[in-house]
């Protein structure tokens, strides 16, 4: 069976809570799509307002990032049943900017997949190499370690209902985006990783999005590619242009 789509974006740290609602208002009509599931990964803080903002409409809100633990003294933390009690679902997991200056390593961002899944999220995991590794040729095996590490533990039926983002480190907010045979090649990769870890049904059920710098102008390439399941986008999802990579065929 084909992969639905999905495109997503990650506002990172834009949009105060009234910015957040006129953007889902302005976006409302643009984003609409039968064939592609959408989903705004949005600040804690305006999560409350854009699941009120997108009520009725075709978009899924999703976090960008919680704790593992069920509750009790994490001053500053966000736990997942928070999330699934404001109408979130989705989380993302591991992005780049929190594996580097918020030093989240493989085995704490195993305990967060494992928690969102048990709690009901479905998270979208990223994985990705810096420009170094990319030029030293072992891009391959750091995403297999990446890949390996997180799901460490996880059912095959939760990971083929999960997603995986390959974010290379170096496309992203650079305006530099992977080729499209560049991105299939990790996406490619990944699914056979997923292929060897657990089995064949699994690797073709899980959805993987490619992130770094996609806009209008490349999505329906990238997109199109027999790995590549939609997108994680930073920049361009907070603009207009978001709804024309929904609507990228
Ligand atoms: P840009 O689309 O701004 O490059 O960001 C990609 C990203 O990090 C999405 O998670």
């Amino acid at each position: 069976m084909a992969r639905k789509k999905i495109v997503a974006g990650n506002w990172k740290m834009n949009m105060t809570p009234s910015q957040a609602v006129k953007l889902v208002e302005t976006l409302k009509p643009l984003v609409a799509s039968d064939d592609v599931d959408v989903v705004y990964c949005v600040p804690a803080i305006d999560i409350v307002p854009v699941v009120e903002a997108c009520k009725g409409t075709n978009v899924e809100v999703g976090a960008e990032n919680m704790y593992f633990e069920e509750k009790g003294a994490y001053t500053g933390e966000i736990s997942a049943e928070m999330l699934v009690d404001a109408g979130v679902k989705y989380v993302i997991i591991g992005h780049s900017e929190r594996r580097d200056y918020f030093k989240e390593d493989d085995a704490l961002l195993n305990k967060k997949v494992k928690k969102a899944i048990e709690a009901g999220l479905t998270p979208i995991l990223c994985c990705g190499e810096s420009l170094e590794q990319r030029e030293m040729g072992v891009t391959l095996d750091w995403i297999n370690l990446q890949i390996k590490s997180d799901l460490d533990g996880v059912a095959a039926s939760d990971v083929a209902n999960m997603i995986i983002a390959y974010e290379p480190i170096w496309a992203i907010g650079t305006g530099k985006t992977a080729t499209s045979d560049q991105a299939e090649e990790v996406c490619g990769a990944i699914r056979r990783t997923i292929a060897a870890m657990y089995d064949e049904a699994t690797a073709e059920a899980v959805r993987i999005q490619y992130g770094g710098s996609v806009n209008a102008g490349n999505a329906a390439e990238l997109f199109g590619k027999p790995d590549i399941d939609g997108g994680l986008v930073g920049g361009a999802s907070l603009k207009e242009d978001f709804g024309k990579i929904v609507n990228y065929k």
